[in-house]
């Protein structure tokens, strides 16, 4: 990768991702786009920026040709909850967006990275270690979207040699964008609730495992798989990785120890709930490992450890 364009750059995981990124191949070899725009702080004063409605497929072209790109990043997404108030939107912006993507990306030659999700899964598939291959039949608009984006972006390499890649992110848990209509974001607002001395309210039940992971996670992940020795890859679209799986009461009990006053009170979420529990417990990432040499650095207590410390800071 020598010129990256970050589609969606000002939501969770792009607002930390372009940083990341400009540190390692240089601020003017990052574009940072949004269809939000123009962008605020870092975004658009540490390196060069764009509008993009990723829905558009020509604004995407436009910008592939004039920064010179070979490398997109398709963040762009209506998170689980979210996308069950609007499935169409949910629909043309999870699986329309990654359309425009791949037909620029068959244009211009360029690599192309789009994240899948623990929601790619659903019911019948196995909850514990949940394979790399198996059963995925979600049953939420947003998972629709991952496996029929998993199932094009494997096409077009297959079909066209685009240099399509993947993971099946779990829900990830930050410090700096908070996301925005996801099953995961209870794991996210809990520090700060913690932090700020406020009760919280745990949309879902005690019990409710899931995969979840820590940003700096999530974005080594990004660097070391779109790096990775394409020869090595026996899978693209997508890896499973995983890095901790935890209930309400696990993420509570670990702040508990570091703040033993905060508390937390059970107000269920019927939808977020229903999408939760439809998904896997615990990923199997072996894969991963073994293809790219995936190896996480951070677990709960680690995780907890940090958010704590940065959010203290932060909301001072
Ligand atoms: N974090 C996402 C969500 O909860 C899952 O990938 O919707």
């Amino acid at each position: 990768m020598k010129k990256i364009l970050i589609i969606g750059a000002s939501g969770q995981i792009g607002s930390e991702l372009t940083p990341f990124l400009r540190n390692i191949y240089g601020s003017n070899h990052v574009v940072a786009a949004d269809c939000f725009f123009p962008l605020k702080g870092e975004l658009a004063e540490g390196g060069p920026s764009c509008k993009i409605d990723a829905t558009n497929a020509q604004e995407i072209a436009d910008a592939v040709k004039k920064y010179d790109i070979d490398a997109v990043f398709n963040l762009a997404a209506i998170l689980s909850a979210k996308a069950e108030e609007s499935p169409m939107l949910g629909w043309n912006i999870g699986v329309g967006a990654l359309l425009n993507c791949l037909e620029v990306a068959r244009e211009f030659n360029t690599a192309l990275f789009t994240p899948s999700s623990i929601g790619a899964f659903g019911p019948e598939t196995p909850r514990m270690n949940t394979p790399q291959d198996t059963i995925q039949r979600p049953k939420t608009i947003y998972g629709v979207t991952k496996v029929t984006g998993e199932l094009i972006s494997d096409y077009y390499f297959q079909r066209f040699g685009v240099d399509t890649r993947s993971v099946r992110y779990p829900g990830i848990i930050s410090n700096v964008t908070l996301p925005g209509g996801g099953t995961t974001d209870y794991a996210v607002e809990i520090y700060y609730a913690a932090v700020k001395g406020e009760k919280f309210y745990c949309p879902l039940q005690a019990g409710t495992l899931m995969d979840m992971m820590y940003m700096p996670d999530a974005l080594d992940a990004v660097v070391q798989l779109m790096e990775a020795d394409p020869s090595k890859l026996k899978h693209r679209n997508s890896f499973n990785i995983a890095s901790m799986s935890f209930d309400p009461e696990m993420i509570y009990t670990a702040i508990r120890k570091r703040i033993p006053d905060f508390v937390m009170e059970y107000k269920q979420d019927e939808v977020r709930q229903r999408i939760a529990d439809s998904w896997p417990d615990s990923m199997d990432d072996t894969c991963a490992r073994e293809e790219w040499g995936w190896n996480p650095n951070y677990n709960l207590e680690t995780m907890t450890d940090d958010m704590i410390k940065v959010l203290r800071e932060k909301l001072k």
